[in-house]
């Protein structure tokens, strides 16, 4: 596009063209536009119009006939949006001058009236605070969806033991549910950043007008309740120049990606040929176009890969934040584009994270029998030294670790040594020791608050699918 002003005389803008005389360069219609993505903000545009007409026409700043008439105007407003006939007009910049301005040229008069006491600062605040309230709503309920899928697995598989690892090398024997569950808590706390993003965010920022409030007798209180609003904003320049909110979502959308990420980088590591640990189906895999055997986990590198654009939101958007002196500025229409692209990511992310967990099957003799390797039971033999022989930890994981180094020389794993081998370490050492070196022995034996025994999963799996029922 060019640069030159190319005027469009006596063009000026119909809702504030009073004091101007010629219309906007075309590269300046184009930067300053919004119209091409805060039309998402259409329904909530009409709701906070519908509230605020009602207050006028209860406070008698407008006549009821007037009201009634934006009432019925912006019905059918609605109804032409929804349907996909209301030419949204670049030169009305967006979606407020759209619908005020449609609403003139349907209902004459009466529409000029609406935008007494009010003013797109606090219109906009208001529209966006309702829209990402909806968000949040939309997204608690998936978030929820695939913490029931996971607890469901987790039901299925509370017994089944895989490797526990730290550092991605083998650490304990855990359980496959155990595993799983893991992830329902950080979507539990994913979900209670939701709701306290939402708690905060419930006031009504309608009614703080320009930046200082209104001459008019508005009822604040009014258009709060009828918005589902818990009150309104107690500062008018707070009001208008606030986005926590929408930071506050980012932030929790930039969390929960994280969770989805790590479970993705999961599913993608069990899933390749040495793990094998699960499988995925042709609904959520792709193939090659030259290795024949190829079975992609696509989605799940996807899931790990739209966190960046998640988290790029909430920075893009503290900054756009950083430096603003209050009250509003042209910088906040900067806001949406962010928090509707993170939260369409989400969105997606967490559909295709609860389609993964429903579709995988999960090889449990292959895991199981990595459970055991890699000594992983050493754990188990230094805590039998210490509870069978009295041995002081530090001198038992010493023992244990001699005898790792003594299995690792033979070949073996530890259950592959000798009495007489063990022995030779530690002379006390008896028959039943071997009791402790299987991988079930090991899984049940972790009992304690939050361990993976089996026992202590089903329970807990059980547990979650009670509370999200
Ligand atoms: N489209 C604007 C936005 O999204 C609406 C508010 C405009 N206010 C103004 N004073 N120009 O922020």
């Amino acid at each position: 596009m060019s640069d030159t002003p190319d005027r469009r005389s006596a063009d000026a803008n119909m809702q504030w063209g009073g004091r101007f005389t010629a219309g906007p360069s075309a590269v300046m219609q184009e930067i300053n536009a919004s119209i091409g993505f805060d039309r998402k903000l259409w329904r909530q545009d009409i709701s906070g119009s519908l509230a605020h007409a009602a207050m006028l026409a209860k406070k008698g700043i407008i006549p009821a006939a007037d009201e009634a008439a934006i009432g019925s105007g912006l019905a059918g407003i609605a109804a032409e949006i929804a349907a996909g006939r209301f030419a949204f007009d670049v030169a009305l910049e967006d979606i407020h001058m759209n619908i005020e301005a449609r609403l003139t040229e349907r209902i004459g008069e009466a529409g000029k009236r609406l935008h007494t006491g009010r003013s797109r600062n606090d219109q906009v605040a208001t529209d966006f605070r309702l829209w990402v309230r909806d968000a949040i709503d939309g997204l608690d309920a998936q978030v929820a969806g695939l913490m029931r899928a996971l607890a469901g697995r987790a039901a299925e598989h509370a017994a089944d033991p895989m490797p526990g690892f730290t550092h991605l090398q083998t650490a304990q024997p855990v359980t496959f549910g155990h595993h799983l569950l893991a992830y329902v808590e950080m979507l539990a706390r994913d979900r209670g950043r939701l709701a306290d993003c939402r708690r905060r965010l419930n006031e009504s920022p309608l009614g703080s007008a320009a930046l200082a409030g209104t001459s008019f007798p508005i009822d604040r209180d009014m258009t709060a309740a009828a918005l589902g609003f818990d009150r309104p904003t107690a500062n008018s320049l707070d009001g208008v120049s606030d986005r926590d909110f929408a930071l506050e979502f980012l932030a929790a959308a930039a969390i929960s990606a994280m969770h989805l990420s790590r479970l993705a980088e999961e599913v993608v590591i069990w899933c390749s040929a040495p793990f094998g640990f699960i499988r995925l189906s042709d609904a959520f895999t792709t193939g090659s176009s030259i290795m024949p055997q190829k079975r992609n986990p696509d989605a799940a590198e996807l899931v790990r890969a739209k966190t960046g654009r998640v988290n790029g939101a909430l920075v893009g958007l503290l900054t756009v934040m950083k430096g603003l002196p209050l009250a509003y500025a042209k910088d906040m229409q900067e806001d949406k584009e962010q928090v509707f692209d993170a939260a369409d990511a989400w969105a997606l992310c967490l559909a295709a994270s609860t389609g993964m967990v429903r579709d995988m099957t999960a090889d449990t003799a292959r895991m199981r029998a990595f459970a055991g390797s890699g000594f992983a039971t050493a754990t188990d033999l230094a805590d039998w030294l210490v509870r069978v022989l009295q041995l002081p930890f530090r001198t038992a994981h010493h023992v244990t670790g001699r005898l790792v180094a003594r299995a690792e020389a033979k070949g073996v794993e530890l259950s592959g040594l000798t009495l007489a081998e063990m022995q030779a370490e530690e002379g006390r050492i008896t028959e039943d020791v071997f009791s402790v070196l299987t991988v079930d022995a090991s899984v049940a034996s972790r009992i304690s608050y939050g361990g993976t025994a089996p026992a202590n999963v089903a329970q807990q799996a059980a547990r979650w699918l009670g509370a999200l029922a």
